[in-house]
């Protein structure tokens, strides 16, 4: 199996905030990024002796293409985040899976007049789409509204408002928990201050990221003004913790074969094949588990219902190729890295 990494090594740690930091890489080979703003970059990180895969959205610009960046957040029970921000220095190299992700300007319906609205380390892909949006003089008028606890939780505060004094179609607000200076609005995201914020809707489009509490606000505030969903935009790999009801698979089992890996094996219908494959020994990986990333991609013969197949072109879905997070068999199958 071809791998889906490759290593990019650490060039800079860049303190943020008292918990959040950026990290800067680069290739070995100082060759070039290709990749869009808003998308992600998928980590393989040992944490004492545990291979563990994260996403983390990219805070920089594809318009500077000799580095990228991303900016990590300590957070309770953090695992892998935590392990990054105690550990990673300049010097060290992380195998990095190429970047991904559907969350972007040009992957999406948009007008020229752009909310972004973030919350928290949700700031990291709306701060790369500010940066490409100015550094490339695109004609979009935006307006970056960001909520955190205090002042000095405001990550990228400096250029933030330097962004703001130097460009004109960039207008900047904050939200703040605890703040008593008037120059920021108190509070949290309400539809009080979004009709303050935001006038009027129409003709707009939001892409916003955060904590899913806090998107779930962003979303119902703007289908109560009304707004045009279809330009509405949240990022999805943040994953969602939704109770699912066990399901029954009423004793159905398929028989699955990987030739590449001599395995062969039964599988629970409503087992999902990736977990079916983890169980088997076959050397899949699923980093994100919620059909987004695309490296638990495998091509299978035989019938599938698959959930997501974000990551995957039209051609690779005729040939067969699944997200194996996001689907089950539902018959026997052959299945083929
Ligand atoms: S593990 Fe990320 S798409 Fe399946």
């Amino acid at each position: 199996m071809q791998s889906q990494f490759e290593p990019l090594i650490c060039t800079k740690r860049i303190d943020e905030t008292a918990d959040t930091t950026t990290f800067e890489f680069k290739k070995l080979d100082d060759g070039l990024f290709e990749y869009k703003a808003g998308q992600f970059l998928t980590f393989e990180v040992d944490v004492a002796g545990e291979v563990e895969y994260r996403a983390y959205s990219l805070s920089s610009t594809p318009s500077k293409p000799e580095s990228v960046a991303v900016t990590i957040k300590r957070v309770a029970g953090g695992k892998v985040s935590n392990y990054l921000l105690d550990h990673l220095q300049a010097g060290i190299a992380l195998p990095v899976m190429a970047p991904a992700g559907e969350f972007t300007i040009e992957n999406n319906q948009v007008t020229p007049d752009i909310l972004l609205m973030s919350a928290g380390s949700g700031i990291t892909p709306c701060m790369s789409m500010a940066r490409w949006l100015l550094d490339t003089e695109q004609k979009v008028n935006i307006h970056f509204i960001y909520s955190a606890r205090s002042e000095t939780d405001i990550i990228m505060f400096s250029e933030l408002e330097s962004l703001n004094q130097q460009h004109n179609n960039f207008q900047l607000s904050f939200i703040l928990e605890e703040t008593d200076n008037c120059e920021f609005i108190a509070g949290r995201l309400d539809v009080i201050n979004f009709t303050q914020l935001v006038s009027d809707v129409a003709g707009k489009t939001i892409f916003t990221c955060g904590p899913t509490a806090y998107m779930q606000v962003v979303e119902s505030l703007a289908e109560s003004r009304g707004f045009d969903m279809d330009l509405f935009h949240k990022e999805s790999f943040v994953p969602e913790v939704v109770e699912e009801p066990e399901q029954s698979d009423n004793g159905v089992k398929y028989q699955v074969v990987a030739p590449q890996y001599g395995k062969s094996f039964t599988i629970n219908a409503g087992k999902t094949l990736l977990d079916a494959l983890e169980e088997a020994g076959v050397p899949i990986i699923g980093a994100c588990r919620s059909g987004v990333c695309g490296s638990c991609k495998c091509k299978v013969t035989g019938n599938v219902e698959s959930s997501s197949s974000a990551t995957l072109s039209a051609e690779q879905i005729q040939q067969g190729y699944v997200l194996s997070c996001s689907s089950k068999v539902t018959s026997d199958a052959v299945v083929e890295l």
